[in-house]
């Protein structure tokens, strides 16, 4: 199909393109009518013959979902599980590891603001240390950095954020998975804001857990999320320290048996509905094509990039050899929250990304706060040149 055909097709696929110029699908993506549609005919059935009752009905949809997540990973279904949020996944992930006082969590400048504050919690609360790896002069983590801390340091884990929250950077996790591999280092990644805009290969990541979110550029709903857990973890017995009875069996009075799957990471009460337009997103972008949704959303946050550089005193922000759909900038002296509030008003979805989201990233940048947009392939050169505009005025306004 030719490409005007194929962008008609799901912006039409899309209601949210009659009312918006979303430009926020690293907040959470317009979803397609098949999510919705997915959810709300779920939502009906429970009302009509009851929670548990619909929840049988669909069980085979429900069991398909982890093949599908499977296919968007390059995993097997047994590697799957169905979380509320890539963070709860990244939590689930972390308490996997018995970390004792000085056991060391390596990780990256640019890793995503929770994740930061989890092993700083981690850190006061059971003495764990955290390092963080040099950056690339270009930006992004330096590889040979993680190989020369994990030679000096008793390192229990490795955690990086694949494209922080805060710009357009892409780390080169394959690359630190390698790295981990040869050392034997467990290693996590948080590729929440990759899935749905570049092709995911685990076994090329060489990781040991993989978390991610529904909502951003899968284009499902909110409050979902997909951990990836692989066969060596879960061999080793990993499972979350706060495992439920989905994720074992109480099988003696003083003992639990694991599920032998990556189930053992997902809660007993299972949001039905939004697991459902889980599928739906994956079986959506499976169509696109992850490939596809990355070459035009790329193109279109590069040709927001040009137009921001171009005007005078702006600042784009995004570091890094290779730099994604998300596209940060500031102009200093200017109050970036005015400026996302006035592209509102022109209904142009963006957000503000404030310093506090990175004390380093940030910080080195002199950055208070930054505007982020991000487009996603169902966005048009149309709707970027409208952002470029608004931008424009309301910079002139100021
Ligand atoms: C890099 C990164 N990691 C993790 C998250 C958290 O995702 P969730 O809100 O689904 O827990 C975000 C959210 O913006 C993110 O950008």
């Amino acid at each position: 199909m030719a490409q005007d055909a194929r962008l008609a097709r799901w912006r039409a696929d899309t209601p949210g393109c009659e009312h918006v110029n979303h430009l926020n699908n690293a907040g959470a993506a317009l979803m397609p009518r098949p999510v919705v549609d997915a959810m709300t005919a779920h939502l009906a059935l429970e009302a009509r013959i009851g929670g548990y009752e619909a929840a049988d009905a669909v069980r085979g949809q429900v069991d398909e979902t982890y093949g599908l997540f499977a296919r968007l990973l390059g995993a097997e279904p047994r590697n799957i599980a169905l979380v509320a949020n890539a963070t709860t996944g990244f939590i689930q992930a972390l308490s996997s590891f018995d970390f004792a006082p000085g056991d060391t969590i390596l990780t990256s400048r640019c890793d995503y603001t929770s994740n930061q504050i989890q092993y700083l919690a981690l850190a006061k609360r059971q003495g764990v240390r955290i390092l963080h790896a040099d950056d690339l002069p270009e930006g992004g983590i330096d590889p040979d950095s993680v190989h020369r801390l994990l030679r000096a340091n008793r390192v229990r884990l490795v955690s990086v954020s694949w494209i922080p929250t805060n710009s357009g950077l892409v780390q080169d996790v394959a690359a630190v998975g390698r790295v981990c591999r040869e050392a034997g280092t467990p290693f996590l990644i948080d590729a929440c804001q990759a899935l749905g805009q570049i092709e995911i290969d685990v076994a090329a990541l060489h990781c040991d857990y993989l978390s991610a979110t529904g909502r951003k550029f899968l284009r499902g709903p909110r409050g979902t999320g997909v951990l990836y857990a692989s066969d060596q973890a879960l061999a080793r017995g990993d499972h979350p320290l706060f495992v439920d009875m989905r994720g074992a069996v109480w099988s003696s009075p003083d003992a639990y048996e694991l599920a032998p799957t990556a189930k053992r990471y997902e809660d007993w009460e299972f949001p039905y509905a939004l697991v459902l337009g889980m599928a739906a997103a994956a079986r959506y972008a499976l169509t696109v094509g992850v490939g596809t949704a990355r070459e035009l959303a790329w193109a279109l946050a590069a040709r927001a990039r040009d137009g921001l550089a171009a005007m005078p005193g702006v600042r784009v922000l995004d570091r890094g050899c290779t730099r994604c759909a998300l596209v940060t900038f500031d102009r200093p002296g200017r109050d970036a929250e005015r400026v996302v509030a006035a592209l509102s008003a022109r209904k142009i979805n963006t957000v503000a990304s404030l310093k506090w989201y990175n004390q380093y990233d940030f910080v080195e940048k002199q950055v208070d706060a930054a505007v982020r947009m991000s487009p996603h392939y169902y966005n048009t050169e149309g709707e970027v040149d409208a952002f470029l505009e608004a931008v424009r005025e309301a910079l002139a306004g100021a």
